[in-house]
């Protein structure tokens, strides 16, 4: 059975992979930050464990208590859009959390499980368009913005760096999703950008590793 370990599996796009890689009949692994918050996620078939992904002592624990799993897939799904980000009133210490949590968090975690990764050896991130130069027209958001750019660059130099151990890596994009982060007025279904995501994750070739591509398949230009 196929396993797949997705962060911030509790709500939003997160559970919405759970639930469908779940009902594929793959084994999911899931993590939450609240201990009491796993109720979603175990009735979508994960396995649920506690993982803050910016607090290196906890995702030391998670590390131990998956000690020997084998990974094909390492989701980084869990982010932060941030508060005071605009132009003017940038809260330094709020920046500095996105870029940990959206940023930094994957690479630790892609250190922590790259040894653990099995069968097409996976490790994506879920990024996003506001992390694309070419498709900033609106700007501000500013921590949010740096944060994905940022974790473009990491999906791509892991690419560079695992490419010996035959780990694929890809950033994605799922669109503009009605999640809490994206909003009610969002276009898309969670079910429905979650479905293209999978598919550009079962399709993915070495040759596409360390690209940025769109839930519909298509490669973002940086
Ligand atoms: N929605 C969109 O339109 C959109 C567009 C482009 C990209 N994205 C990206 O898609 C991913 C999922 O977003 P979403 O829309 O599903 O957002 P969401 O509904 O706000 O869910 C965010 C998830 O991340 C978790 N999380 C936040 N900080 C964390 C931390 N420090 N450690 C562990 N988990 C943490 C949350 O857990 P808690 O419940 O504990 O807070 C929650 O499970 C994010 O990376 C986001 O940037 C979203």
């Amino acid at each position: 059975m196929p396993t797949i370990l997705i962060t911030g599996a509790n709500r939003g796009m997160g559970l919405e992979f759970a639930r469908q890689y779940a009902a594929d009949g793959w084994r999911v692994l899931g993590t939450v930050r609240d201990p009491m918050g796993g109720r979603a996620l175990s009735e979508a078939g994960g396995e649920v464990y506690v993982c803050d992904v910016a607090d290196p002592q906890q995702v030391a624990r998670l590390k131990a208590s998956l000690a020997g799993l084998g990974l094909d897939i390492l989701l980084n799904n869990a982010g932060i859009y941030g508060e005071n980000q605009e132009f003017g009133a940038v809260d330094p210490q709020g920046f500095l959390k996105v870029v940990a949590v959206d940023t930094l968090a994957p690479l630790k975690l892609a250190e922590a499980f790259v040894d653990q990764m099995v069968g097409r050896k996976i490790i994506a991130a879920v990024s996003s368009k506001m992390g694309a130069m070419s498709d900033n027209t609106s700007g501000g958001a500013y921590a949010y913005r740096v944060a994905k750019a940022g974790l473009n660059m990491v999906m791509k130099s892991l690419s560079v760096d695992l490419a010996s151990r035959g780990v694929l890596t890809v950033a994605l994009s799922p669109g503009w999703v009605k999640t809490d982060m994206g909003g009610p007025g969002a276009p898309l279904e969670a079910v429905t950008a979650v479905a293209g995501m999978r598919k550009v994750l079962a399709g993915l070739r070495a040759e596409d590793s360390g690209a940025f591509i769109h839930y519909d398949g298509s490669s973002i230009p940086w």
